[in-house]
């Protein structure tokens, strides 16, 4: 479905297609030769007797049990509109198969490589920052925003009133809010709260070191948000201040410059635990109201939450690049491995450390009344300089599901290519990308 007065580039366009056996080979107008294999394509139809397209699923007359396994076709034509007709030789029913020219050509079986590399950034990253009022109203800056937070992994949002409404609003833009053990899924971080100083770790004043949240959690690969609502600093050093690490960066440069390290940290686990079980106990010692119990001889917090996973700080994906990274040296567990191993693992660790100690690779900021930094957890380190004792700072935050906001920037990129839903079904990030940039 071109739209009017869009053309679409050469490289989405079929020149020529001819039978060969068991492939169909497909010329393009840029001059690429695409070649696809039949059962594939035949496996991949979305004629009404193989796809749904009103629930855009796969229908019973696609059956793994009847399906030819080499496929042959009667006619190959490109089509008026541009797209690929086959008429199969099909001993079941008569069967044509019409394929849109740009989707195939984003499913070259002949081409490689299937992730998009970001690109890393160190010390010299300028912050993408974006404004509240855009972003919250206008759905074109919201995909710009979700963009550069998959590039980058990293921006802030300027102008939030300095509210937890607000907050909220912001956050449902990105996605639906992932719920831990409780049930309030914004929480306060607040330099005067003494009772939340003995519960957390992150809570205490000293210098909060680079780390990933939610490590000893299945699901890490959460989109973070944090609003300063209240920055009050006296003595004009640079405390509580933001620093973050691009977790990319380092494995990029672990991978060229210490492969050891860096077969390390891919190969071996760093476990990570969390167990919580005197919040109630402590807000009571406190003078506060205990929330009730769970368990029935009230011996468990409704709170409690007791936790253990093991972590690669490097998680590499199906391709062998990295995917994401979990680190966190205040929630890690003592290391489970064999005795001859410990010393290299930790030689790894260390030198990871190292990295972001070097401040070629971090950067170090003032959050600003009414800003809002956002940090795809699942790649960027983050953490922040020692709180004083005069300094009085409040920040919200909260986490939207990675997978809830993979889903919106999808559905807003898929909307740039401008194609049926049943085209847009079932497609890499990789491809979406390339379809949404199929304009000339
Ligand atoms: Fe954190
Ligand atoms: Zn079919």
């Amino acid at each position: 479905m071109t739209a009017q007065n869009q053309q679409v580039k050469s490289s989405f366009q079929i020149d020529s297609a001819t039978q060969n056996g068991e492939t169909i080979d497909v010329l393009w107008k840029d001059g690429h030769k695409s070649v696809y294999n039949n059962l594939w394509l035949m496996d991949a139809c979305r004629c009404k007797q193989c796809f749904q397209d009103d629930t855009l699923s796969v229908n019973p007359g696609n059956d793994p049990l009847t399906m030819p396994l080499s496929p042959s076709s009667n006619s190959v034509d490109v089509e008026q509109d541009g797209s690929l007709k086959i008429v199969w030789d099909d001993p079941r029913s008569d069967h044509e198969s019409i394929f849109d020219s740009a989707w195939l050509r984003v499913h070259c079986q002949s081409e490689t490589g299937r992730s998009l590399a970001r690109k890393t950034w160190d010390k010299t990253l300028d912050m993408p920052t974006f404004d509240f009022n855009d972003v919250v109203s206008n759905d074109d800056a919201l995909f710009v925003w979700l963009d550069s937070i998959i590039e980058t992994g990293v921006s802030i949002i300027e102008n939030a009133p300095r509210n937890e409404e607000a907050f909220r609003e912001l956050a449902a833009r990105v996605g639906f809010l992932h719920t831990r053990y409780h049930p309030s899924n914004v929480f306060t971080l607040d330099t005067t709260d003494k009772i939340a100083q003995k519960i957390q770790h992150a809570y205490k004043l000293d210098r909060l070191f680079y780390h990933s949240d939610l490590t000893a959690y299945t699901d890490s690969g959460v989109i973070q948000l944090l609003h300063c609502l209240e920055y009050n600093n006296s003595n004009q050093e640079a405390e509580g201040y933001s620093i973050i690490a691009d977790g990319f960066k380092l494995a990029e440069v672990l991978r060229k410059e210490y492969p050891e390290h860096y077969k390390q940290l891919t190969e071996e686990y760093a476990p990570a635990c969390r167990r919580r079980m005197v919040a109630e106990e402590k807000v009571l010692q406190e003078g506060g109201e205990a929330p009730g119990n769970v368990s029935q001889n009230n011996t468990i917090g409704k709170y409690a939450w007791e936790s253990y996973r093991l972590n690669h700080v490097i998680k590499l994906d199906e391709w062998g690049n990295p995917a994401e990274v979990r680190f966190n040296h205040n929630t890690r567990a003592p290391l489970s491995m064999p005795h001859d191993k410990v010393k290299s693992f930790y030689q790894a660790y260390r030198k990871f450390v190292e990295l972001l100690e070097d401040q070629q690779y971090t950067k170090e900021f003032l959050l600003k009344l009414g800003q809002v930094l956002i940090c795809d957890n699942g790649r960027i380190l983050h953490g922040r300089t020692e709180v004083g004792s005069t300094l009085k700072r409040k920040v919200l935050g909260t986490y939207v599901k990675g997978e809830s906001f993979k889903s919106r920037w999808r559905l807003l990129l898929g909307q740039k290519a401008q194609m049926n839903d049943f085209w847009l079904t079932g497609l890499s990030d990789k491809a979406l990308e390339t379809l949404a940039n199929r304009f000339v």
